[in-house]
């Protein structure tokens, strides 16, 4: 911010709501058998066992639920169960592992190891469901396969699991025993492989089977966008063009690569990032009131969004889009390497670890809006918002020697970290000025709203939330098939252009910066980013 006070008054606008009593009103989950094909991999270890122990430990999984791991490293039950608990305890989001509760879970927790491209392990998990399937588990046959595996095997998985009758077709009326199947990110690398694997999935399963992962829509934050939006009556009516300037979505990591740099070699930042979280920020921010809550009615009124947007094409791309890769530098004090420096990049790598865009949304609403995008690794903070740029007063009448520097008021909604949203505005500055000058002095303060301060310790992680509701059957935060495709569309055009062209000079930014210059020069005809 800019103006008198560098940073403006916090004014705490504590909302008189309480949080929801737990326990009352949460919706129930069927009984299953969790099925995790990568049951020993990465995404398991950080997030699906410690999202199912907090369910443990919250009541939230039902009685009869058991989890089956399957992956290639060998290990028996015990040495599984045991690697499982190490992996709860070492969660950034569990204080403690509870003894009662995990020694509970642990005894419906099986795993077989084998060769996931063979037909031999499905006859494997067959046999294993058929002994964890008695009336003692009580899971009622009803299936969930997680594919937690890197997007290569897919095909492989969703093949088997169909020919070997484990994950049967359903019909639109069939409601249990149910087969579920879940698909991480990324869906597809490009829209052509991914309308093959939507048509894959959906000649072996139902739509209503599928539930593909993004797992930004299982964050308290973005869900809260939409009650943001349509709870309250005061803000929908400036929610348009007549009102807003530009909109601003920022999700910076100030992460790296790490371990993954075989896969993001082959993704880039636009992949990784905003064919499906930076996306998903826009149609929540843009999209038209839903009928109701209901998963199509949502998912319809994204599609609509998604299919709204300007595609970008040939050199235009190069005038609303900017790349580049993080050098070396400081992060959080800590100084790290550049991008063509890590384990496992070529040192010639042109895969972009930031990129900002420039987005139209071509109907009644939003003619005229650009929406700004922006995503990188090794930036200076971790901090996911998006900031909506209302339009300026059309007339000042104050001889204010300030006046230029006046800021038009702008409303951010904070994802992550420090979950909450705030307003600024322009206040009077109080003070003997008033008497000196020829005008009124003003100055920036902000109305600020945080979901800490108001619930405490109320969110739970997205995985969580994922979880339970695949096992409810509910699958509002998941992306339709139609609306990946619709995705796709927005960011192929792209990433087809930049591979076909590739910078000479790949555009650097040092690590622990704000992103590259070009970046500020793509949004300046707006005016500047907004600094979360
Ligand atoms: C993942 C990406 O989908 O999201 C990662 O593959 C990224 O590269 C991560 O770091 C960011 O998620 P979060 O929840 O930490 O913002």
């Amino acid at each position: 911010m800019t103006g008198p006070s560098a940073s403006p008054t916090k004014i705490s606008a504590r909302p008189s709501v309480v949080l929801r009593a737990m326990g009352d009103d949460r919706r129930s989950a069927d009984p299953c058998t969790l099925v995790i094909f990568g049951g020993a991999g990465d995404l398991t270890k950080r997030k699906l066992i410690p999202a199912i122990y907090q369910m443990a430990r919250e009541g939230l999984l039902p009685d009869g639920f058991t989890l089956l791991g399957v992956a290639r490293e060998e290990m028996d039950v015990a040495a599984y169960r045991k690697l499982m608990r190490e992996e709860v305890a070492k969660s950034d989001e569990i204080e403690a592992v509870e003894d009662e509760t995990w020694n509970k879970l642990a005894e419906r927790i099986f795993y077989i190891s084998g060769d996931l491209s063979q037909d031999a392990i499905y006859r494997v998990v067959h046999e294993q469901l058929a002994v964890i399937e008695t009336p003692r588990h009580e899971t009622e046959r009803n299936r969930l396969f997680y594919l937690a595996v890197p997007p290569s095997v897919f095909e492989t998985i969703v093949r088997h699991l169909s020919k070997s009758g484990l994950a049967p077709k359903m019909t639109d009326d069939a409601v249990r025993p149910w087969a579920r199947v879940v698909i991480e990110k990324p869906f597809g690398r490009s829209l052509e492989t991914a309308r093959a694997l939507n048509a894959l999935v959906l000649e072996l399963f139902n739509e209503c089977q599928l539930y593909r992962i993004d797992h930004y829509l299982g964050k308290e934050t973005v869900q809260s966008i939409l009650v943001f939006r349509f709870a309250n009556a005061i803000f929908e009516p400036l929610w348009n063009r007549q009102s807003i300037a530009n909109v601003q979505i920022t999700v910076a990591e100030t992460v790296g690569v790490g371990s993954r740099a075989k896969y993001y070699e082959e993704a880039g930042v636009m992949r990784d990032m905003f064919q499906n979280h930076l996306l998903q920020l826009l149609t929540l921010t843009a999209m038209e009131p839903p009928v109701t809550t209901t998963a199509d009615a949502v998912r319809d009124e994204k599609v609509k969004v998604l299919k709204s947007i300007r595609w970008l094409e040939g050199p235009d791309i190069d005038q609303a889009s900017v790349r580049a890769q993080y050098t070396e530098g400081d992060v959080a004090g800590e100084h790290v390497p550049g991008f063509r420096s890590e384990a496992g990049v070529a040192p010639g790598s042109v895969t972009p670890t930031y990129a900002a865009l420039r987005l139209w949304v071509d109907n009644w609403r939003w003619n005229g809006v650009p929406f700004y995008l922006r995503s990188g690794k090794r930036l200076a903070k971790r901090a996911s918002e998006i900031a909506i740029q209302f339009r300026e007063p059309p007339h000042l009448m104050f001889a204010s020697k300030t006046r230029k520097q006046i800021e038009a008021n702008c409303l951010v909604m904070r994802i992550q970290p420090d979950e909450g949203m705030s307003l600024s505005f322009q206040v009077k500055q109080p003070g003997a000025v008033y008497q000196l000058s020829p005008g009124i002095e003003v100055a920036p303060v902000a109305m600020d709203f945080s979901y800490d301060e108001a619930f405490g310790a109320w969110s739970p992680p997205a995985y969580e939330t994922l979880l339970l509701d695949i096992m409810i059957g509910d699958a509002t935060l998941f992306t339709r098939s139609d609306e990946v495709e619709a995705a796709w569309r927005i960011v192929d055009p792209v990433l087809k252009w930049w591979e076909a062209n590739p910078p000479a000079n790949m555009a650097g930014y040092s690590a622990g910066s704000w992103g590259p210059a070009e970046s500020d020069a793509l949004i300046s005809k707006a005016g500047v980013w907004r600094q979360p």
